[in-house]
């Protein structure tokens, strides 16, 4: 079957077996599982960066729970270990840590703090896919971790997730909701098939920038199947047919994409290297090389003043620069209350989430990019 054969190629990289990984339509659809095996409900808070995509609070407030935000460190943009006891309360069940961009960091100090309060925790290695952190596959060291394969991750269905379950109790209840998964309809098979044969042939840095916008337009609108449906970004109901599975042509894209992985890390590395060099060099804030270790570099994240001109600037330059996350629950900019933030409580995401901007690392040749950096070296911090 291809569904085993897709697990047992995600476990060889994972160190984990196969029955272990559990199989999903979208990331935040592997997490709302994670969270429903581990008995979140109505009232519970779950413990999350304040600097991640509105999807993850979403999971936790599908469920009747209440998301409690922590600041991030400006170097590691996760959570600031620190802040994190103080957010603890009677009501806290779980606290999810997160590979920022490709980065994990004090992941054994966070369980430490989970073992002491009897909490669970779950790792968003939506960005880590494939990385180690302290020797071991990213997504090894909590209770549960879960993965994202949507266009812009690691490797890439389409759209697409999944979950990995490290804590055995755990195992009965995820086997239990297998059973409550919806499938997607034979036109969405038929669409996100479409996408991918697109996204293929059409996407080079001419034609990224134009079809980004137009695929955020028309996702937004839910005229294509998209990363985020309209009301996901808009409000907090949970979406119809949420709890969906995966389909047969992620599963043979997912395949097909795995065999690349091990190139593609490496690829990521050398680009990250050479921006961290060229950075350094010219005096600019830059990842430390202490920090590659544990990095998997989805993208180099750099800082510059005035974004949106710096943006506009890529786009004519036709160089493929990400604006994630621009705001502390990316893309979201207004009506924060609804998901329970009081951004005055988090000034370093706040700040950072508005001069953010984030640098390709899967390309062959970054002397573009590099050109591009040196001739606006002066709007970068
Ligand atoms: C940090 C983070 N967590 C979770 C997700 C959700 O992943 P998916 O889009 O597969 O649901 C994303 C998506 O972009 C993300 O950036």
């Amino acid at each position: 079957m291809v569904e085993s054969k897709y697990k047992e190629a995600i476990g060889l990289i994972l160190k984990c077996d196969a029955d272990r990984i559990f199989l999903y339509w979208k990331g935040r659809v592997a997490l709302y599982a994670i969270l429903k095996a581990m008995g979140i409900e109505e009232d519970d808070e779950v413990i999350m960066p304040a600097f991640t995509c509105v999807v993850v609070p979403n999971a936790i407030i599908y469920l009747g729970a209440k998301p409690v935000y922590v600041d991030i460190s400006t170097d590691t943009l996760n959570m600031e270990i620190d802040l994190i006891e103080d957010a603890i309360t009677l009501k806290t069940k779980a606290i999810i840590c997160q590979n920022t961009f490709g980065l994990s960091s004090n992941v054994e100090e966070i369980n430490e703090i989970a073992k002491k309060h009897k909490l669970f925790t779950i790792e968003d290695c939506t960005h880590g896919f494939g990385g180690l952190y302290n020797g071991k596959p990213n997504g090894s060291y909590c209770d549960a971790a879960f993965y994202s394969t949507q266009w812009n991750k690691p490797f890439s269905t389409g759209i697409g997730g999944f979950a990995v379950i490290n804590n055995l109790e755990l195992m009965d209840n995820m086997q239990q909701l297998e059973h409550e998964k919806f499938q997607p309809s034979l036109l969405e098979q038929f669409a996100l098939a479409a996408l991918i044969i697109f996204k293929n042939y059409l996407i080079n840095r001419f034609t990224y920038w134009s079809l980004v916008k137009l695929y955020r337009f028309l996702s937004a609108k839910n005229l294509i199947i998209g990363s985020n449906q309209g009301g996901e970004i808009a409000g907090i109901t949970i979406p119809e047919k949420y709890f969906k599975n995966i389909s047969f042509i992620q599963i043979i894209t997912g395949i097909k994409e795995l065999k690349k992985n091990n190139s593609i890390n490496n690829l990521r590395q050398k680009n990250a290297k050479a921006y961290t060099c060229f950075l350094m060099e010219n005096g600019k804030t830059h990842i430390a090389m202490n920090f590659f270790e544990n990095h998997s570099f989805l993208r180099y994240p750099i800082l510059v003043e005035n974004r949106d001109l710096f943006l506009i600037l890529a786009e004519k330059s036709k160089i493929s620069i990400g604006d994630w996350f621009l705001s502390p629950i990316h893309p979201v900019k207004q009506k924060f209350d609804l998901w329970k933030l009081n951004l005055n409580n988090f000034p370093i995401a706040c700040s950072i989430s508005q001069r953010i901007v984030n640098l390709p690392t899967d390309i062959k040749n970054n002397g573009e990019v590099i050109n591009f950096l040196k001739s606006n070296i002066e709007m970068i911090k």
